[in-house]
């Protein structure tokens, strides 16, 4: 099997690619999809009750029977520890945390369930953090990530965490395609995940306003901001948002900023085509939408295609 690599080993999966969580728009069609293309599915557990979280995951597992894992926002006690009740008690195997806050015990709860751990970071120190804690594989997501972010872009991050953790490595942070898939390997990683490209298909729960703003975006068109969550959050430029930064920066009082993020908060849960929408800056690669199963048939074969590539290329050149 071509890319097989130990994460393939270690979730039950053909390729190294996982979809990232993708709050709102990652339900079970697209977590099926994934999974039953080869790669791994994660339904998001963010902004919906404990008991759609039930129906989403039985809703995956009557869409496909192969691995899938939830995603837990792992930063406020009471929201991680019952999502991850959840994902015990429904016979889930695989969990990705994000936002690891190291005094709520999640961790410790999903290894006595026997749940793998897959930790997002986005520096050096959270990643021998989440190595000390137990966790199983760490997730290294740059700064050009869609969603909440870091400080560090991929291409420095992900063989700095490769060479600081004996654990296997997964990179995350504006692949979007076969180039970005080789790269990560190259880099040292063990498969990769994506958020951006996996939105923008056919599967995801997203308006089409939604996709079509993330096809209409290059790579610069993109900020980050805490205007969405209070925390650095990757978001598709809009003057509501510019208009934040704008009178953050020239020292707005707490209510007015509050005012404009309640409004910026309303647009990102519209499927309108004025939606606030967060992607990364992946989008400049992003063309159409395909299936997921698409995406990943494509990066496998193109991965190929570049991997002969390169062969011949340093066969010509020792030659
Ligand atoms: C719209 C959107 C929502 C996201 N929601 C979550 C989430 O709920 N939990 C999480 O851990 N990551 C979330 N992410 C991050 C992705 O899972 C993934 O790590 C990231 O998108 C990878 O970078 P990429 O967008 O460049 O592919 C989200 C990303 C996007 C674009």
């Amino acid at each position: 099997m071509p890319f097989h690599t130990v994460l393939c080993d270690a979730l039950g999966i053909k390729y190294p690619i996982i979809q990232g969580a993708i709050m709102r728009a990652g339900g079970p069609g697209l977590a099926a999809a994934v999974s039953n293309s080869g790669g791994l599915g994660v339904l998001s557990s963010a902004g919906i009750s404990t008991a759609q979280l039930v129906e989403d995951i039985a809703r995956t597992r009557s869409l496909c029977s192969m691995p899938f894992g939830v995603n837990i926002q792992a930063g406020a006690m009471e929201f991680a520890l019952s999502r991850a009740k959840i994902a015990s008690e429904n016979g889930i195997r695989v969990v990705t945390l994000s936002r690891i806050d190291p005094k709520i015990p999640v961790i410790d709860y999903l290894k006595s369930s026997r749940i793998k751990i897959m930790a997002v970071v986005g520096n050096v120190e959270k990643a021998r953090i989440c190595e000390q804690l137990g966790v199983d594989i760490i997730i290294a997501s740059g700064c050009e990530a869609g969603g909440h972010v870091g400080r560090v872009a991929s291409m420095p991050l992900i063989p700095a965490v490769v060479d600081a953790v004996r654990l296997p490595v997964v990179a995350a942070g504006g692949i979007a395609d076969a180039r970005g898939f080789v790269a990560a390997l190259a880099l040292g990683a063990c498969g990769v995940q994506m958020g951006t490209r996996f939105y923008a298909t056919r599967e995801a729960d997203a308006s089409q306003a939604e996709k079509d703003k993330i096809l209409a975006a290059g790579e610069d068109s993109t900020l980050v901001s805490e205007a969405l969550t209070g925390l650095p959050c990757r978001l598709i430029r809009e003057n509501v948002l510019e208009e934040w930064e704008k009178q953050k920066r020239s020292g707005a009082s707490e209510d007015a900023l509050k005012a404009l993020s309640s409004d910026i908060q309303k647009k990102y849960w519209q499927n309108s085509s004025d939606a606030v929408v967060s992607a990364g800056q992946a989008c400049g690669l992003i063309g159409a939408v395909p299936a997921a199963g698409e995406v990943i048939e494509n990066i496998i074969e193109d991965s190929i295609r570049i991997i002969l590539t390169v062969y011949n290329l340093t066969g010509c050149i020792t030659a």
